[in-house]
Formats: C-alpha cells, structure tokens, sequence
C-alpha cells in the first residue's frame, strides 16, 4: 500500500479508501490509486482483509458425499448464486461420518466464513457445534436433511408427499405387495419418505408387512442388498419404492441377477430422478426433487441472513414432481386402476399400455 501511495502520490489512507470502499475518495484521485494498482499488479490479501474485518467473502458448505450425484446438483445451485454476489464456497464432504463433519464444522468458523450450508451426516449430532455459529452471529442454512431438535433455517423438499404420491401411483397400477427400502431411518428426509409411503397404503387399506420396510443406506450397493433380501421372500414384493435413486439402480441390478423382468415382475419407483434416471433400462419412475433450486434457494437465504436479515427461523418446503417413466406396471393380470383413473382409454394390453404413459 506505501508503494501503490507512493507511486500515485496519495497518503496510504487513501489507498486504503480506495481498496475497502470504506470511504468516497475524489474521482481523480481514486483513478490514480488504481492506474498505480493496474501498473504494479498489486493484488490485496483476501486474507489480511477477513482478519481485519473478522470476516471473509466465503462462504462454508458440508456435504455428505459427493459421490452421489444428486450433491453435485445442489452445490451448483449454491455456486451460482454465491459467486453472483462474488461470495466463494469452501466445499466440504463429509463421507457421511458424523466425526468428520463435526470436525469440518468446527474448523470453518475458525476461517471466519461469512455463513454456512449444511447437508447433515447420517445420526448426526452436530447441535453444539451449530449453537457456537449463533453466538458467533454466523449464519446457517440446513439443506435437505436437518440434525435432530433443529431450529434455525432449513430449506428442504416436500418429503413426506412426494413418497406419497409415489406410492399411490403404485398401488393405482394394482399392486399390493409394496415394499419399501426406505435410507438411514436416522436422517429425517428418510424418514418423511417412510412416513408418505405409509400414510399411502394406510388410506389404501393396505396392511404393512413389517418385513417389506427395510432400512438401508443412500447407496446402490445397500439398495442392492436390500432387494436380494426382499426378492428371495415367498411370496415377494411386487413392487419396490426405493427411498433414493442410488437405491433404485441396486434393485434394478438385484433383480436382472434374480432373473425378474422390471416392469413385468416386480415394478421399481426412486426418489431423486436424477439424470440417469431417463438412461436405466428400462428407465425409472421417480419422484424428482430440486436439487439445485435447494441450493439456489438455501444460498438466498443465507446471504440475507449475512446482510442482516433478523427474522424467526424459516422452513422453506420446495414440492417434488412425480416423473412416470418405464419401471412401473400393474402385476401380471392386473388391470390397473390408474388408467381408468388417469381418463384415459381402458388398458387393453396391462404392461404395453402402462408403459406408453411414461414421462422425460
Ligand atoms: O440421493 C441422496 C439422497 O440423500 C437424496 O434423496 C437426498 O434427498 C439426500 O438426502
């Protein structure tokens, strides 16, 4: 800063006006600190200014894993509307372990980020930690899932009605037999989901078989496990609602080596259709949740909490859309509900008919 003062014949006061906007300097002279600035390459320390300030330009955001596609979507929400206001994202993945996150939790603050966005881990108890960002006057967003007892912002999807729909569509077609393999029952997303499945096949007087409810993880190889399990029983499920997509993809595999035909043995709706979710063979009913509106909306949220927003916590609820594609049927022999349902003609041809109604 002597330097840039020297060279534009300014006292460092100036130049340090003109670097913080911390005070209007006169337009000429403003000019020649930053024709001195261009002239000299000079780049001010992002640092040295979060140390002075207690506060940087970044912002942190923990995520459980970033392997799972469905994140990716999320962040890019949060990317987009953090750098339009020229905030910076730390990104953190947590692999799902609850000590990680805690640890990952904790160092931000230590970074003097301007706020937070959390996707909480499985059985996470990270209220503490979260506390410590409230009497720092940091604010936090929760996205997607919220850590027990939580009472500050979230910004989440329409869980419990999304299931619901899901699951009332499957029982439309004809089925009875429904499964479910419904996530870590510890995250509360999963355990709305269960909760719209059920509500479902309670209004269809449907009795829930407790062996057909199988908890798992939010991975295809637990999705995978879970489906071999289900699809062994005698009799088995007709149908599975598969509480993510990843879980999808593991029962689609498990029954091509159980050598049931997916629409035609054992029907197959995710959560989440992701991108992939057009591309499976055949291609998968489920419902879609959006990720990167989570992401935008949480940002939007959180920057005005930064800006000095004081208001009560908000819930903000985004709706899922159910998109109907290839996986879903009537059993064999039955002629499904949904199309005398839908107004449409009558099924002539039960698996044929169902599956030109399907949706991209
Ligand atoms: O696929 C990952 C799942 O976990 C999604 O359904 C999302 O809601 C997350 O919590």
């Amino acid at each position: 800063m002597r330097q840039i003062a020297e060279r534009a014949n300014v006292s460092i006061g100036t130049v340090s006006h003109v670097i913080n906007e911390t005070a209007a300097v006169r337009p000429k002279l403003r000019e020649r600190v930053l024709e001195a600035i261009r002239s000299m390459g000079y780049q001010p320390s992002a640092l040295a200014q979060g140390l002075r300030k207690n506060r940087t330009n970044m912002l942190g955001m923990v995520i459980p894993d970033i392997t799972n596609p469905f994140f990716p979507s999320v962040v890019r929400g949060v990317e987009d509307v953090a750098y339009k206001r020229s905030f910076r994202l730390i990104l953190c993945n947590t692999d799902n372990d609850p000590l990680k996150e805690a640890s990952y939790v904790s160092e931000l603050r230590t970074y003097r980020i301007a706020g937070l966005l959390i996707i909480p881990a499985g059985s996470t108890d990270i209220a503490d930690h979260l506390r410590a960002y409230a009497s720092a006057s940091v604010p936090v967003v929760c996205i997607d899932r919220v850590p027990t007892g939580w009472k500050g912002d979230a910004v989440l999807v329409a869980n419990a009605q999304g299931a619901y729909e899901a699951t009332r569509y499957l029982i439309q077609m004809g089925h009875k037999r429904l499964a479910v393999i419904a996530g870590p029952l510890g995250l509360t997303n999963a355990a709305e989901r269960l909760k719209g499945f059920t509500r479902a096949l309670n209004e269809a007087g449907i009795a829930i078989e407790p062996e057909f409810v199988q908890e798992s993880k939010f991975d295809a190889v637990s999705g995978h496990q879970a489906a071999l399990y289900l699809l062994r029983m005698l009799p088995r499920p007709t149908a599975i609602f598969a509480c993510n997509d990843l879980i999808a993809y593991g029962v689609l595999q498990a029954a091509r080596e159980l050598g049931l035909r997916c629409p035609e043995d054992l029907s197959i709706a995710g959560f989440d259709s992701l991108e992939f979710a057009k591309f499976t063979d055949p291609s998968l009913t489920s419902v879609y949740q959006p990720g990167y509106q989570l992401g935008a909306t949480a940002t939007r949220l959180l920057l005005q909490r930064v800006d000095g927003l004081r208001s009560a916590p908000k819930k903000v609820l985004l709706p899922t859309d159910l998109k109907k594609r290839n996986s879903v049927a009537p059993p064999s022999g039955v002629v499904p509900a949904a199309i005398e349902w839908t107004g449409k003609k009558k099924a002539t041809g039960g698996v044929a008919s169902a599956r030109r109604k399907q949706q991209f």
